[in-house]
C-alpha cells in the first residue's frame, strides 16, 4: 500500500557521474517495497515529486536506497540534501517484477542500462535469498557512468558492457554473446530503445520490461506515459499500470 512518509536521510553522496545514492530511514518501506517500484519525492522548491527507483533495501537496519541521475533542476537540487535532512516520499509505487515461479537454481538474465540499472540491484537481492542462478548484463556510457559492480558482482555472475569499451566489453547490452546459457525468464529495465532491443534478441523467452522513461504527472492524469499493448484497452499508463510489463503483453 503507498503511503505518505516523512523520512529522515542517512546518506546522500555521489558514487559516478551524475549519479548519487541516497539512504533513506523507513521500517514501512523496507519491508514491503518489492523490486522494481519506486517512490515519489517531493524536493522543495519543486511542484511535481519526482519517480525515483528502489535500488536496494535493509531489513536489519530498516533503510531503504534509490538511486538518481542528476539530469534536471530537480535532480540538482536533490544533491544538496545532507544527512539528516528530511524527505517527503510516497510510497512504494508502482507493480513491480513477478519472481512468483522462481524456484532455487532456476537461471535467469538480468539485463539493463544506465538509470535501469539501480532497479535491477535491488532485484538480485531478493533473487539471490530465493538462490536462483543470475546473469548480469550491465552497461553504462563509459567507466565514468558505472556504479555498483562490487555490489553485483557479491550476488552473481555479472558482465559489464560500455559504449566506448573503457571498461568490460565494448558495445550495448545487446551485444554480448549468451548463447550458451538457458535462462527461464529475463528481466530489463532502461531506455525504450534497449528493452526494444533487449524484447527482439530474447523473443524466444518469456520476460520482463521496466520502464524507464520519465513520468508527468505520475498518478495516471496526464497520459504522457502511455504504451501500446495487446490489451482490449490498447494503451497502458506507465505511471499507473507499470513501470513493469510482461514481453508479450507490451507492442515495442
Ligand atoms: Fe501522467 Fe502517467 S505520467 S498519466
Amino acid at each position: 500500500m503507498i503511503r505518505k512518509e516523512v523520512l529522515p536521510i542517512v546518506s546522500n553522496k555521489q558514487i559516478a557521474h551524475e549519479s548519487y545514492e541516497l539512504v533513506l530511514k523507513s521500517e514501512y518501506i523496507s519491508s514491503s517495497a518489492i523490486p522494481g517500484q519506486f517512490l515519489h519525492v517531493s524536493i522543495r522548491n519543486h511542484t511535481l515529486r519526482r519517480p525515483l527507483s528502489i535500488a536496494a533495501v535493509d531489513q536489519i537496519n530498516d533503510t531503504v536506497t534509490l538511486l538518481y541521475k542528476v539530469v534536471g533542476s530537480g535532480t540538482s537540487d536533490l544533491i544538496t540534501y545532507n544527512e539528516n535532512d528530511e524527505l517527503d516520499v510516497l510510497g512504494p509505487s508502482g507493480n513491480g517484477f513477478v519472481l512468483d515461479d522462481l524456484e532455487k537454481n532456476d537461471e535467469v538474465l538480468l539485463i539493463g542500462g544506465g538509470i535501469g540499472v539501480p532497479p535491477l540491484h535491488f532485484l538480485a537481492q531478493k533473487l539471490a535469498q530465493k538462490q536462483v542462478k543470475m546473469t548480469m548484463v550491465l552497461g553504462f556510457l563509459s567507466k565514468e557512468y558505472m556504479f555498483y559492480e562490487a555490489e553485483f558482482k557479491a550476488l552473481g555472475h555479472t558482465i559489464i558492457a560500455t559504449d566506448n569499451g573503457s571498461y568490460g566489453e565494448k558495445g550495448r547490452v545487446t551485444d554480448v554473446d549468451l548463447s550458451d546459457y538457458n535462462f527461464k525468464h529475463y528481466y530489463s529495465c532502461g531506455p525504450l530503445p534497449m528493452l526494444k532491443a533487449v524484447k527482439e534478441k530474447y523473443a524466444h523467452l518469456s520476460g520482463f520490461l521496466s520502464f524507464e522513461e520519465r513520468f508527468g504527472c505520475g498518478v495516471g492524469a496526464c497520459f504522457a506515459c502511455v504504451i501500446p499493448t495487446k490489451d482490449d484497452a490498447g494503451y497502458k499508463k506507465i505511471c499507473q499500470n507499470g513501470p513493469v510489463f510482461s514481453s508479450e503483453e507490451v507492442l515495442i
